[in-house]
């Protein structure tokens, strides 16, 4: 079972992408893969979301695709019904925690606050993502909660963008950063797949990561 340290070592930056549309699913997976980024979040925010996993899974099989946007053991169940290979909360209810906790499935869990964190790592999470990380104090947040918290690692979320990423990517607890910046609802609905892969290619070259390959079962 590929860890959620994994997943995140796999790619500097992991999209937060939002779709209207399952015919846009491909054509948006194959761009970012083009441009390196082959870690890709599909938000639970609209009803065609996991249709378009089930059609990036079959389509774009160099792609790790997760489910996003997971508030609910039915949302959880329903991501992993669909194929997601990794799974991520904005934060986090007992009985969502306690669910996911049991189960071997590669959760990036939503954390804002200390309290937050240590229920976390009861649970057995260190790796985490920080989320709404610029709006929470962002570099600082980050720094700070390194000091109590030296063992969690970070996929901060939120407000970041091409010009921030960097700075964040330079912290030793940040594992990867997440953001809607690579696929931003206007390239995408008017299919500016090159546009989308060049900001694919830009982000990938943000931090050098794990040559080590993830692996995820079909
Ligand atoms: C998320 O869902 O993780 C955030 O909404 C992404 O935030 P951004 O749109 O500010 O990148």
């Amino acid at each position: 079972m590929t860890q959620i340290r994994e997943i995140l070592a796999a790619s500097p930056v992991m999209p937060v992408i939002v779709l209207d549309r399952v015919a846009d699913a491909v054509p948006l997976a194959r761009a970012l893969v083009a441009g390196g980024i082959r870690v890709l979040e599909v938000t639970m925010r609209t009803p065609v979301a996991l249709d378009s996993v089930r059609a990036i899974r079959q389509q774009v099989p160099e792609a790790i695709v997760g489910v996003g946007t997971i508030v609910t053991v039915a949302d959880f169940n329903a991501a992993v019904a669909a194929g997601a290979a990794f799974g991520v909360s904005p934060g986090s209810t007992d009985e969502l925690l306690t669910h996911v906790a049991k189960q071997n499935f590669p959760f990036l869990l939503g954390c804002l606050t200390p309290s937050d964190l240590m229920r976390a790592m009861q649970a057995g999470f260190h790796a985490v993502k920080l989320f709404p990380a610029k709006q929470a104090g962002g570099i600082e947040m980050l720094k700070a909660l390194g000091g109590p918290f030296p063992s969690i690692q970070f996929c901060p979320t939120g407000g970041i963008d091409a010009t921030s990423a960097p700075d964040y990517l330079k912290l030793p607890n940040v594992a990867c950063v997440g953001g809607s910046w690579l696929a931003p609802a206007n390239l995408v609905n008017s299919g500016d797949w090159e546009a989308i892969r060049l900001r694919a290619v830009a982000a990938s070259a943000l931090r050098a990561v794990t040559t080590t390959p993830v692996t995820t079962s079909p």
